[in-house]
């Protein structure tokens, strides 16, 4: 496949993944997964996207997605792990199946398909190649209301590290960690105003702040195993 080898993102039928495969595709072949049916599966199809059907919350769904993978491409130019799911111990009544759904689709997900991706990406050889985890502000900060939410995300970082170092020099794996970036459509404007207020910039930035850190990190020859931050100033102490 030479320079035409596909991005695979992962759970871009809407929002952030969306608009980076959309633009993506200005460039790069791309690939996408989707767990429910959105009106932008069509759309994305027509414009040439291939939109895979996968389910992270078991092994199954991991295993058939790679194997769907495989019959699609034999090389890859990057993998961007977006697929996430914002649970909340607050709303589940069961803890040990919040953890396990949240290590599900940001560890076993990730870890796995970047095993299975590694002979796709060096397939790609002199090319340059990468690997980018989309993680969150709360790896360092913690958060009492998404424990397992930020402990599955801090291990999906931390594997961005063992990835840089297992991959070198054929694949560079990176993490970007936002903090806001689009609210969710049922945010109550309470929670907005609450939440803006946590940086020092007071703004919702959108999706081109992560598409933009994606090119960056494409365009990189020297960065691996780093973690960008895109947290509008929120991790400065003092009083806002
Ligand atoms: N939005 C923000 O401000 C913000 C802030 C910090 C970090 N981030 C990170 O940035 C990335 C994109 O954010 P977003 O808000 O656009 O994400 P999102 O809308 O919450 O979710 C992205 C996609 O992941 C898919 N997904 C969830 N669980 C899955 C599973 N078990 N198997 C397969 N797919 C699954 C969802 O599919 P379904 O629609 O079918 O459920 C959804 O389309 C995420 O990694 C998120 O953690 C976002």
């Amino acid at each position: 496949m030479g320079n035409n080898a596909p991005i695979l993102i992962t759970g871009a039928a809407k929002r952030i993944g969306l608009f980076c495969a959309k633009k993506l595709h200005q460039q790069y072949p791309v690939i996408i997964t989707y767990r429910t049916e959105t009106p932008a599966i069509d759309t994305l199809r027509s414009a040439g996207i291939i939109c895979l059907h996968a389910d992270f919350s078991s092994q199954s769904g991991i295993q058939n997605f790679i194997t769907q993978l495989k019959e699609t491409t034999t090389s890859l130019r990057a993998v961007i792990h977006n697929a996430s799911s914002w649970l909340s111990e607050d709303t589940v009544e069961d803890p040990a199946a919040l953890m396990q759904s949240m290590l599900q689709v940001h560890v076993h997900a990730p870890y796995q398909i970047n095993l299975a991706c590694a002979d796709m990406l060096i397939a790609e050889q002199p090319a340059q190649c990468d690997i980018i985890h989309i993680t969150d502000y709360m790896t360092e900060a913690g958060s009492p209301s998404h424990i397992a939410y930020a402990a599955s995300k801090a291990a999906l970082e931390n594997m961005a590290m063992s990835f840089a170092k297992k991959m070198a020099p054929q694949v560079k794996v990176n993490a970007i960690a936002p903090s806001l970036i689009l609210f969710d459509e049922h945010a109550s404007t309470a929670y907005q105003e609450k939440t803006l207020k946590k940086s020092v910039f007071g703004l919702e930035p959108g999706e081109v702040e992560i598409e933009q850190a994606i090119q960056f990190i494409l365009k990189s020859k020297y960065m691996t195993g780093r973690v960008l931050r895109l947290e509008g100033g929120r991790h400065l102490p003092g009083e806002r």
